[in-house]
């Protein structure tokens, strides 16, 4: 039987913590989803038709080591606004999410598009200037710079008109602008665990 939880969210809500701390409390697979935009990204940084990178795109393309930098998170904004792109990638994400055992996605879409009806599904997030900062502390740089670009990001990703960033009608609200790891993590577990 499957048990789908899907997490949505801006970048650096803390939805990826929140979703392998999940995974690993009850047992699921975790796809973080992002990672398919970003190889995509990477993929296209390189010269490639986006289109047909994520047509084509394989396990290695995830498994590169590269997939974190910033210019590569710009050009996954991009190619997620694109909507043959988005079209490529929903198939994996749904059969990600049917797999037995349970599957925890997080990402932008999830609640929404990629599986509506998700037994779990959570929105985590929290005001740009913490999420700005908390990516400075991992990442450094400057830190006007970082601000910029996650208020940038945001843009792009609620404002794209296929799929935009949005909390599900049905969605839980997890707001980390005051939470630690523990609080979000213990909010979400509470949450899976009432459903199961
Ligand atoms: O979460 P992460 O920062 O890795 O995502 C990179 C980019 O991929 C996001 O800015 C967003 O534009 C896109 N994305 C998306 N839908 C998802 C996951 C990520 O559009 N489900």
């Amino acid at each position: 039987m499957s048990f789908t939880v899907a997490i949505d969210g801006p970048a650096a809500a803390g939805k990826g913590t929140i979703a392998r701390a999940v995974a690993a409390r009850f047992g699921f697979a975790h796809l973080d989803t992002g990672l398919l935009y970003r190889a995509v990204g990477a993929r296209m940084l390189e010269g490639a038709d986006p289109v047909a990178a994520a047509r084509g795109l394989a396990p290695a393309d995830l498994a590169r080591s590269d997939l974190r930098a910033a210019d590569v998170a710009r050009a996954a904004s991009e190619v997620a606004a694109i909507p043959e792109v988005r079209a490529a990638l929903v198939a994996f994400q749904r059969g990600f999410a049917r797999q037995a055992g349970g599957a925890v996605l997080d990402g932008r879409d999830i609640g929404t598009v990629i599986c509506p009806e998700a037994e779990v599904k959570l929105y985590v997030t929290a005001s740009p200037e913490v999420r700005a900062h908390r990516r400075w502390l991992e990442e450094g740089g400057d830190a006007a710079q970082v601000l910029a670009d996650v208020h940038a990001r945001d843009a792009r990703d609620t404002g794209r008109e296929d799929a935009p960033l949005k909390a599900a009608g049905d969605a839980v609200l997890i707001d980390t602008t005051a939470l630690d790891i523990d609080g979000a993590v213990a909010a979400a577990c509470a949450h899976v665990a009432a459903r199961l």
